[in-house]
């Protein structure tokens, strides 16, 4: 068992595994953070995905190790009232279906809105492409991230700079 502490929605969490600190993969229900979901386990699908210093990751292939060096934004710490301009949008659209995808979906578009106000069809499809909704909501996901941009509201989260999969690639 090893102990490590991460920076999570900006305070500080104990975090106790029975795992090598190399390794990936620190489960939000071990700390009462249920909105992100673990699906493939193999940075497949998109589901666990979470922001380490504002850019979008696969915390399902973070190692521990790197994490402690940042701050993780989940779901929960997204907005303190899901306030924020692409959760509004979400719920807007009506996007969700049976949900398992969307707390990934919409931390991936904030991160994209963060940092392209205005974004196509094609920056959707590319800062998105790497999630999978088996219920096949993009459609909605698509005019939900429109939606949010039409709003005006600069949302709160600004990627540092980097990429998802420069962080994944690590
Ligand atoms: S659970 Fe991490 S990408 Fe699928
Ligand atoms: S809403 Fe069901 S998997 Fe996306």
């Amino acid at each position: 068992m090893a102990e490590f502490i991460l920076k999570i929605n900006g305070a500080p969490r104990t975090v106790n595994v029975a795992q090598d600190p190399e390794q990936g993969g620190v489960g939000g229900d071990t700390l009462g953070l249920t909105g992100t979901k673990y699906g493939c386990g193999i940075s497949l699908c998109g589901a666990c995905t979470v922001h380490l210093d504002g850019v979008p990751i696969r915390s399902c292939q973070t190692k521990i190790a790197d994490a402690t060096a940042g701050s993780i934004t989940t779901i929960e710490g997204l907005s303190g009232n899901r306030a924020h301009p692409i959760q509004k949008a979400w719920v807007a659209e009506d996007v969700p279906q049976c949900g398992y995808c969307q707390s990934g979906m919409i931390m991936s578009a904030a991160a994209l809105l963060a940092k392209n106000p205005k974004p196509e069809d094609k920056d959707i499809d590319t800062a998105l492409g790497g999630h999978i909704c088996r219920c096949g909501t993009y459609q909605r996901i698509r005019q939900a991230i429109h939606r949010a941009a039409r709003s005006g509201t600069r949302p709160g989260t600004t990627p540092p700079g980097g990429t998802q999969n420069d962080r994944n690639d690590r």
